[in-house]
């Protein structure tokens, strides 16, 4: 088993190397997988963007792909993995995770940092009317008003478990 991951601005980099540094295997980014690799079984971790688990064709054409994990700004519930499940069109077999990962506008670059000043003034709208400390206890605000980051190992605890009874 390998760990492979798409990341743009590193969070997701961050969660693929820890679940690899767990599981004492290596974690390769999606572009320079080594040939030695190609047809491994794999964990592949991709970053969201518009719902979609970006490099997940490309890990595909690399290796065996037994597990795909979305990382993205949202917070976590009960139907994102679903609706990821839809949008990817992953097998039916094929277990999918969401986790919820870091934003920093700063560390963007050309489009994307076009599409997101338009989409964070629609998110900071969402907090209209709350109270400070209600706005600063919400992850998502402080992603978007100054960068931030909730990667952490106990999100990885549901990915790590997943991995260990593969073994
Ligand atoms: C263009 C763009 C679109 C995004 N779309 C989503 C989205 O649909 N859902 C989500 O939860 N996060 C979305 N995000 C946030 C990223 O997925 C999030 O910051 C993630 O942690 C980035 O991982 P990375 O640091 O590995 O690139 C988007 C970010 C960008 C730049």
């Amino acid at each position: 088993m390998i760990v492979v991951y798409a990341s743009n601005t590193g969070h997701t980099k961050q969660y693929a190397e820890m679940l690899a540094k767990e599981l004492n295997v290596s974690a390769v980014p999606v572009d320079k997988i080594p040939g030695f690799y190609r047809g491994s079984d794999a964990i592949f971790f991709g970053w969201l963007m518009a719902e979609n688990i970006m490099g997940y064709k490309k890990a595909k054409a690399a290796c065996n792909v037994r597990c795909v994990v979305g990382v993205g700004m949202s917070p976590e519930d009960d139907e994102i993995e679903q609706r990821l499940r839809e949008k990817g069109k992953f097998p039916p077999a094929m277990p999918v995770f969401y986790l919820q990962g870091g934003y920093d506008f700063n560390k963007l670059k050309g489009p994307f940092k076009a599409i997101m000043s338009l989409k964070q003034k629609e998110i900071l709208g969402r907090f209209e009317g709350q109270s400070e400390a209600e706005k600063q206890a919400n992850p998502v605000y402080r992603m978007v008003t100054e960068g931030y980051s909730v990667v952490s190992r106990e999100r990885l605890d549901k990915v790590v478990a997943w991995a260990k009874s593969q073994r």
